[in-house]
């Protein structure tokens, strides 16, 4: 079958090309969505700066892994007071892009129990109104600045709502390296693992195709050399800039193909056992190697082309790679048995992000 790739984000890369939100949002008003430690960094002010008169709006309490309880008076705020801006600026991690991403689509009442319904109803639908997102990524992992959708999180109720419109394709995407030379070890880690998972997951994917499979090996290459090295020299602009554009390309890849079972099993992982994101769809990844090995004979060559072709030796790198980054790899690290850890794979497979791995209909 013929191969198609689409994204249409408009992706400016490399050091200082924050400062095109000033050309691109010309005679507009601006909503900047920001995350928290922004305002002791001086970003804030930067973009206060930058925008001067045409910045209405400031949303700065953004919370790790978005809320439905948290961004319910977040929503309902910014429509009330920002509900006439027509770009809203997200600057941060996937978190803080996620918030914007629910923010910008306007329900006919501004109440944001309308936009849930509408999203647990798991239905199309066009928003009555919605805003223009232009996405800088300060964290080098979820790739949600050049896809369109946002994960909205229901700890209390132990359930996610996928959110996924034409509209919420950013206009634009951002991805200055400078912006994540303050981010902590840890996070960097538990983001670049998150790329890596997206590429692994593009490639193991019912919707792989050559295009998509480009960006996936590239990413992949590249996270694999270069992770271990951010990780100990965090303020290095060469290697935060390669892991940023290893990101962009692992986003690049499952802005096409959707992510498959490791991000399906990552769910379950971080509302019940509270993993960050990054761990949760990682961790699995030299067992979920194994159960795609030999499933199709052209996702093998892909994976090949990486990894070499045998499979103990592909586990067993993957494997080393991630405890080396002080990731444990096995379901008891994280205090689940092997039946409830056969369980969770079982019910993972049926999710929609399941449904997209090669080997979900035979297994
Ligand atoms: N939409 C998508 O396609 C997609 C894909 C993957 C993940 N996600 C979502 O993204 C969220 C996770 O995003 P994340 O992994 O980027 O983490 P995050 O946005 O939650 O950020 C992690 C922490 O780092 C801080 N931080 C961010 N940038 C910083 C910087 N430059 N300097 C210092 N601190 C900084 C944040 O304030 C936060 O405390 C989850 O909610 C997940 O569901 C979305």
């Amino acid at each position: 079958m013929p191969a198609y790739f689409h994204n249409p984000v408009a992706s400016h890369f490399g050091a200082g090309s924050l400062n095109r939100i000033v050309e691109l949002t010309e005679g507009q008003t601006v909503a900047l969505v920001i995350f928290p430690e922004a305002r002791a960094l001086g970003l804030l002010a930067r973009i206060e700066a930058l925008l001067g008169e045409r910045l209405v709006h400031i949303v700065e309490d953004v919370q790790p892994n978005p809320d439905v309880a948290h961004l319910r008076a977040t929503y309902e705020t910014f429509w009330r007071e920002a509900g006439a801006c027509e770009t809203v600026l997200a600057v941060g991690g996937g978190s803080a892009i996620d918030t914007a991403k629910a923010l910008m689509v306007g329900t006919a009442s501004g109440r944001f129990d309308e936009l849930l319904g509408l999203l647990a109803a798991g239905k199309p639908f066009t928003p009555p109104r919605c805003k223009t997102l232009i996405a800088a990524p300060t964290t080098a992992g979820t790739g949600s600045e050049v896809t369109p959708w946002a994960t909205l999180w229901d700890a209390g109720a132990q359930k996610k709502y996928s959110l996924h419109l034409d509209c919420t394709w950013p206009k634009a995407a951002l991805i200055d390296p400078e912006l994540m030379l303050t981010v902590p070890a840890g996070v960097t880690v538990s983001t670049g693992l998150d790329a890596l998972s997206h590429a692994l997951e593009a490639i193991w994917n019912v919707n792989a195709n050559p295009l998509s499979d480009t960006f996936a090996i590239s990413a992949i290459e590249d996270i694999l050399d270069c992770l271990p090295r951010l990780r100990g020299d965090l303020e290095n602009p060469d290697l935060r800039a390669r892991m940023a554009l290893a990101a962009l390309k692992a986003g690049m890849a499952f802005s096409n193909t959707k992510t498959a079972l490791a991000h399906s099993i990552s769910y379950e992982m971080t509302l019940r056992h509270g993993l960050p994101h990054g761990i949760a769809c990682s961790f699995t990844l030299p067992h979920v190697l194994g159960l795609a090995w030999g499933r199709d004979a052209v996702r093998d060559q892909t994976l090949q082309r990486v990894f070499g072709a045998d499979l103990h030796q592909a586990q067993a790198r993957l494997r080393h790679f991630l405890h080396s980054l002080g990731v444990k790899t096995e379901f008891s690290d994280y205090g689940v048995t092997e039946e409830e850890a056969g369980a969770m794979i079982r019910h993972a497979l049926q999710g929609a992000r399941g449904k997209n791995f090669i080997g979900s209909q035979a297994a």
